[in-house]
């Protein structure tokens, strides 16, 4: 198969972690007989260091034509990166949500599971864990306050700012009906989280999350405020499969669902629009305190790039082969610093890579 993909490297510890995806992928390929060309994509505070913006037209088009699109981080540290003296709309995160925006990458899913390698690096009590926790937050990623009209003015010598939360019902039915299709591949329930006891917005998301469950009548429904997830997800998280939820709650509570795994170094995302196409990049952040030490754990992005094979590419045999390789690379003991444990041996990003390219086989 031959597969166009545009790699967006990013900033911080970005250009580490795609490469040894990269690195990944090119195994893939020699072992299933694959052809991917790669063309590179400047986003964040890469592109305001070329071009002054943090994202332009050309990467736009270049992203458009590729089949999907792998990414690693972006932005810096605002206090002492120069991209933050720059005005909001041209910081490096503007160019992330221009991205999504501009590919209608509309559903962002985040899984959040217990590594039984990794129970160790869980900060939950072991009977709060119980039997471990597996959940997918599916993250409306185009729509709400992060989208809706914004302006700082003043009124009389008082400053004030104004943001908007704005949704339609298609922008709601079209991120619940992910939700549902994904939980008809799990455990089957969705849990749709809101603030419908003080927002319209939240009220007209219930309602028409409501519709499209009627759809679905052999998944299970419940709704829950968006205060008590964020209580039930340090509380119970072995009760949630797939969480639904819009963009600002989905920001807040899928981070918190990945720091509660305990390994954030670990956790892949996608972003989908209505076909195939989509951009994958790890949960975490550009962490620029480690960028260059080569001791960032490339695991969340190589598992994205999984979730690329499986979900753009419908190369399903070759996802499970590179999962499998992680999980086997960890059953050895291997770690990067960011989940070392007593007894394991820490290695850093490029050998991380290496062992699990060497792991990767065909299974037929
Ligand atoms: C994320 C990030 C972004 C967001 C930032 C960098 C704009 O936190 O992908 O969760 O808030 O969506
Ligand atoms: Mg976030």
């Amino acid at each position: 198969m031959n597969c166009k993909i545009a790699l967006i490297p990013g900033d911080g510890i970005g250009p580490e972690i795609v490469g040894e995806a990269k690195k990944i992928l090119d195994k893939v390929c020699s072992v299933y007989g694959h052809t991917f060309t790669y063309e590179e994509v400047l986003l964040g505070g890469a592109s305001i260091d070329v071009h002054g913006v943090p994202l332009t037209e050309e990467a736009i088009e270049t992203a458009k034509g590729a089949d999907a699109v792998l990414m690693g981080s972006i932005g810096g540290d605002a206090k002492t990166s120069p991209w933050y003296q720059l005005e909001p709309s041209k910081r490096p995160e503007a160019g992330l949500l221009a991205i999504r925006k501009a590919l209608n990458l509309f559903a962002n899913l985040r899984p959040a599971y217990l590594y039984d390698e990794l129970k160790g690096a869980c900060p939950l009590k072991e009977e709060v864990i119980g039997d471990g926790f597996d959940m997918i937050i599916v993250r409306e990623l185009t729509g709400g306050l992060y989208f809706g009209e914004r302006r700082t003015v003043e009124e009389n010598g008082v400053r004030k700012a104004i943001d908007t939360l704005t949704y339609d019902e298609k922008e709601i039915r079209r991120i619940a009906v992910k939700a549902f299709e994904i939980a008809g591949k799990r455990r089957k329930k969705v849990t749709s989280v809101d603030k419908a006891n003080v927002l319209d917005s939240s009220r007209l998301w219930r309602k028409v999350v409501e519709e499209v469950a009627a759809q679905y009548p052999e998944i299970e429904l419940e709704h829950m405020l968006v205060d008590n997830c964020a209580m039930q997800l340090v509380h119970n998280p072995g009760q949630f499969d797939v969480i639904l939820t819009e963009n600002m709650f989905g920001d807040i509570l899928s981070d918190e669902a990945s720091m509660v795994t305990g390994s954030i170094g670990m956790l892949s995302s996608a972003s989908l629009n209505e076909t195939k196409f989509g951009l994958y990049e790890p949960s975490h952040g550009s962490a620029p305190d480690i960028a260059g030490k080569g001791i960032a754990n490339p695991i969340a992005t190589i598992l994205s790039a999984a979730m690329m094979l499986r979900f753009s590419l419908d190369l399903d045999q070759e996802a499970d082969a590179v999962e499998a390789a992680v999980q086997q690379v960890l059953k050895d003991g291997y770690r990067t610093v960011d989940i070392m444990s007593d007894g394991m041996k820490q290695i850093g990003t490029k050998e991380m890579g290496d062992r699990i390219a060497q792991y990767i086989e065909r299974k037929d």
